[in-house]
């Protein structure tokens, strides 16, 4: 009998790839840095049963109209805001994420990306590699404490829970926004909800962990800025646009807020003459929240299992659109 056909968007290591060939036909997009070209893909799609996407592919109605016999999207990501789950609804295909292993990955990337920003610890890294230090001097590189200040998370799901215990050790006062009220992190943390107009006013760190969707679409924009203090900071390790890019660059350079950490953009991979980038009080990450060897590779173990699951008819570990 034939084997179902995976098709895999990315290079991914021979271990994880060997792991599948045993019961399917497996092809792959053989780079690992550059995404597989749209022609290809929906070429593939035409006989794919499974497919294991990147979170930089998008995969839309066209992706679904070209493909008759797919089953399963397996998605290498927490967010799934690259498929269009309609469209899978409507052509009865799974699509499956990479929850839970990821979050304190993620968590701990968010937090670092905090840390770097208000303790300048680029620039600062930068300063010293560039051949720019020349003597301790009192103020060089000074930047904001953490400690003790007020971290603001729009967004608590799982991430956003792992993010605030990061902070109960920083002894942060915590304050979050989200469509529901989580009790177990008021609990465990003494996290307290807050409108979003509170969240603004007083974060001095606010960090962005919402998933996009049309409802947080830039949730994030030149009012929001606005109503900041002027002496806060702007962590975005969720979606890009939930944020208005400009705005926060004019909000940055007008000194409206202090600073920005940022591990996602709008357009990635972010274009090097992007004004942000122009920017010191800005860093820039290349969304990397769960890029660890460790947590990489229980990702793709995931989408594997979920494959084999749901290529023989049995209930996925993690699906998105049950
Ligand atoms: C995800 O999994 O959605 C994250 O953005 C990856 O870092």
């Amino acid at each position: 009998m034939k084997k179902p056909f995976i098709y895999i968007t990315r290079k991914l290591p021979d271990d994880i790839v060997s792991d599948l060939r045993d019961e399917f036909y497996v092809e792959m997009w053989e780079s690992e840095d550059v995404p597989v070209p749209r022609e290809i893909l929906l070429e593939k799609v035409k006989e794919a049963n499974g497919l294991l996407t990147m979170l930089s592919d998008q995969i839309n109605s066209e992706v679904f109209q070209h493909a008759p016999s797919l089953k399963i999207v397996a998605n290498l990501a927490v967010g799934y805001d690259n498929i269009d789950i309609k469209s899978a609804n409507k052509f009865k295909v799974a699509v499956c994420n990479t929850p839970d292993v990821l979050t304190d990955t993620t968590a701990d990337l968010t937090f670092g990306l905090l840390l770097a920003t208000a303790r300048r610890l680029t620039e600062a890294s930068e300063f010293v590699k560039s051949g720019e230090w020349t003597s301790w001097s009192p103020m060089l590189l000074a930047g904001t404490d953490v400690h003790h200040k007020t971290i603001g998370i729009f967004g608590m799901g799982k991430i956003g829970e792992a993010v605030a215990k990061r902070a109960k050790g920083f002894e942060m006062e915590i304050i979050y926004h989200n469509r529901s009220r989580k009790q177990n992190v008021e609990k465990d943390v003494g996290a307290r909800y807050v409108e979003f107009e509170e969240l603004l006013t007083h974060s001095d760190f606010l960090v962005c962990l919402a998933p996009l969707s049309p409802e947080t679409k830039e949730t994030f924009k030149k009012e929001q800025f606005a109503k900041m203090k002027k002496s806060s900071f702007f962590i975005n390790a969720a979606r890009g646009p939930i944020v208005n890019e400009n705005d926060l660059y004019v909000a940055l350079k007008n000194g409206l807020i202090k600073g920005a950490g940022l591990d996602v953009f709008d357009q990635e991979p972010i274009n090097r003459d992007h004004q942000l980038l122009t920017l010191k009080n800005v860093v820039a990450l290349p969304h990397i929240g769960s890029a660890t060897v460790e947590t990489r590779t229980k990702m793709m173990s995931v989408c594997v299992e979920n494959v084999k699951r749901v290529l023989s008819d049995q209930k996925p570990i993690t699906i998105v659109n049950e």
